[in-house]
């Protein structure tokens, strides 16, 4: 059994998820953990929200409310919405955390006793009408590299390029809109990440065959063109306090102390386990561990750039990441998610519209894993009429449905086996493969053509192989058929789990057999799984499992959530 330790980026705890975070990280995260599960992997998976910052300083003043119970809140709403989508953390925690407090303070006094910090007086960006200084994010303005007119002060979103609130051209304050704003004199800490330069290329060197084109490049991109000291400190007053003299009034950067929050929450998940577990055995000296990490492709210098220079710097053994999955980003109808336009799903209202394992169906069909892909409802329902009620639903009732009313309601017994059912089964081993592989990958695209092709072949055999016929001339060979049917059944539910857990489940009770019944994906041999259920087993035909979406729904849908092509 491997230690697979994966994590997903934290979201912010101030934003609304849309579909976009969604399938953006949290949920290619959840499939890849609920399928090393099913391999048999002992699997470690971690989440929470990220509660520093401007973001939720900005989004308790707009409330009223102290940041604390701001983050409080949110945090709540977005623990309740992954829930809802069935995302199967291990521990779901937080980045404000005393467990996480502990680690960056730690983290800090080690890489400034290894001298990797420097102080710096800088220029800030101070907003007189806000009277605040205005941090990165909050500096808005002209990117120098590639012209957007909308770039954080941070990260220009359109080039990746990580930018200084000063290199903006036209700044303005994100939160009045005032351009009243003048550079004032601030002293800050760096890390020194020219001086891990070389190890971290050296580093990500032995990941080329390994990450996904997306976020290979990004770093080597960054490589290129040199690091530069970066600041890991600001004038806020949300956030940890630096254990610095001198700069008792700052805290640590939001960039900072988010990705040492994977530790931080992990150490909150060990706090909390009955058996006291130690959050040491994924993350320090941990050689056993395969660490894999999902996120947008703007977190991507972070992930591959800044946070291991940090844990390089501190010299310890710490786990760096084996595997990075960048993706792209999910666009609606072609443009923006946007809560204050109005337009775009968002992830809490989208299960209250349809059960989450047909969103959870769409958007790993449809992930944008090496390029954008954009959602509409158009494409949607279409894929949830054909994919989900017309191969599936249908093969599951049709089979269902025919045995009650002609056999009865148990498994049928009787019936040879023939050269019909071992083409069946080598071209499903095949299939079978192939998905495993893909899903090994994180190829999810890839990997849900695959499942679908698997449903198609339980279509096809049922229809070559004909019961209905047969079953007035032949009743024992009607039987035989059914039989393989059902195992399908549960074969399929077997496959879909790690990506609809809920309609897998609801396959399973068909057959009074529950999630903790089904085999395990290691080493999956169709021709054994194809006798595991045997004659005589009860069913029910159950609700059909799928519900068509009507055209008229379709418009219902455009209208209420602002599709711009209604
Ligand atoms: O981009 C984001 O949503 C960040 N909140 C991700 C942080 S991930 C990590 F550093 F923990
Ligand atoms: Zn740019």
């Amino acid at each position: 059994m491997s230690k697979v330790l994966i994590t997903s980026a934290l979201p912010y705890v101030n934003g609304v998820p849309h579909l976009g975070h969604i399938v953006g990280c949290l949920l290619p995260s959840d499939v890849y953990a609920r399928f090393n599960r099913m391999l048999g992997n002992e699997v470690l998976y971690i989440c929470g929200t990220d509660e520093h910052g401007t973001p939720s300083e900005v989004g308790a003043a707009k409330e009223g409310l102290e940041v604390s119970a701001y983050c409080d809140k949110y945090h709540a709403l977005h623990r309740e919405t992954y829930r809802a989508f069935n995302l199967s953390f291990d521990y779901f925690g937080r980045t404000s955390s005393p467990q996480n407090e502990e680690l960056v303070n730690h983290i800090f006094s080690k890489i400034d006793e290894n001298g990797y910090i420097e102080e710096k007086s800088i220029k800030q960006i101070f907003s007189i009408d806000d009277d605040r200084f205005l941090p990165d994010r909050y500096v808005t303005g002209t990117c120098p590299h590639c012209g957007y007119d909308k770039a954080r002060g941070d990260q220009c979103e359109n080039c990746t390029k990580v930018l200084e609130p000063t290199d903006l051209i036209n700044p303005r304050s994100t939160i009045s809109g005032s351009t009243n704003l003048e550079v004032r004199e601030t002293k800050h800490l760096f890390l020194k990440l020219p001086m891990v330069e070389q190890r971290l290329a050296e580093w990500i060197k032995t990941k080329e065959p390994f990450w996904p084109d997306v976020a290979y490049s990004i770093a080597q991109k960054w490589l290129k063109e040199g690091l530069q000291p970066r600041c890991i400190t600001r004038d806020l007053k949300w956030g940890f306090k630096v254990n610095k003299p001198g700069f008792e009034d700052k805290v640590f950067y939001v960039w900072f102390d988010a990705p040492i929050g994977y530790m931080g929450i992990t150490k909150q998940w060990a706090d909390e386990q009955p058996e006291n577990r130690n959050w040491k055995d994924w993350w320090l000296g941990a050689k056993d561990v395969r660490y894999v990490e999902f996120m947008g492709k703007d977190n991507v210098p972070f992930h591959s750039i800044s946070f291991p220079a940090t844990l390089l710097a501190t010299g310890e053994d710490w786990t760096f990441v084996d595997y990075l999955k960048g993706m792209s980003y999910l666009t609606f109808e072609g443009g923006k998610f946007s809560k204050s336009e109005k337009r775009g799903i968002f992830a809490g209202d989208a299960v209250q519209e349809f059960p989450a394992d047909y969103w959870r169906y769409w958007l790993m069909s449809n992930a944008p894993e090496s390029s954008d892909s954009s959602f509409s409802f158009d494409l949607f329902a279409s894929v949830i009429n054909k994919d989900l009620n017309g191969v599936l639903g249908n093969f599951v009732s049709r089979v269902l449905k025919m045995t009650s009313s002609k056999i009865g309601d148990t498994v049928p017994a009787g019936g040879e086996l023939t050269a019909l059912e071992n083409d069946l089964f080598a071209n499903l081993q095949t299939r079978i493969n192939d998905y495993l592989k893909y899903m090994n990958e994180m190829e999810f695209r890839k990997a849900l053509n695959e499942l679908r092709a698997i449903w198609v072949e339980g279509n096809n055999y049922i229809t070559v192989a004909e019961p209905w016929t047969v079953i007035k001339t032949d009743p024992l060979r009607a039987a035989a058929i059914l039989r393989i049917c059902m195992n399908l059944i549960r074969i399929f539910a077997a496959l879909s789990a790690p990506v609809m857990p809920e309609t897998s489940e609801a396959m399973l009770q068909r057959f009074g057999l529950k999630t903790s019944d089904l085999p395990g994906l290691k080493d999956f041999d169709v021709a054994r799984e194809m006798t595991a259920l045997q004659p005589g087993q009860p069913f029910t035909v159950g609700d059909p499992l799928f519900e068509r979406i009507t055209p008229e729904r379709i418009e219902e849908l455009k209208q209420k959530y602002g599709s711009t092509t209604c």
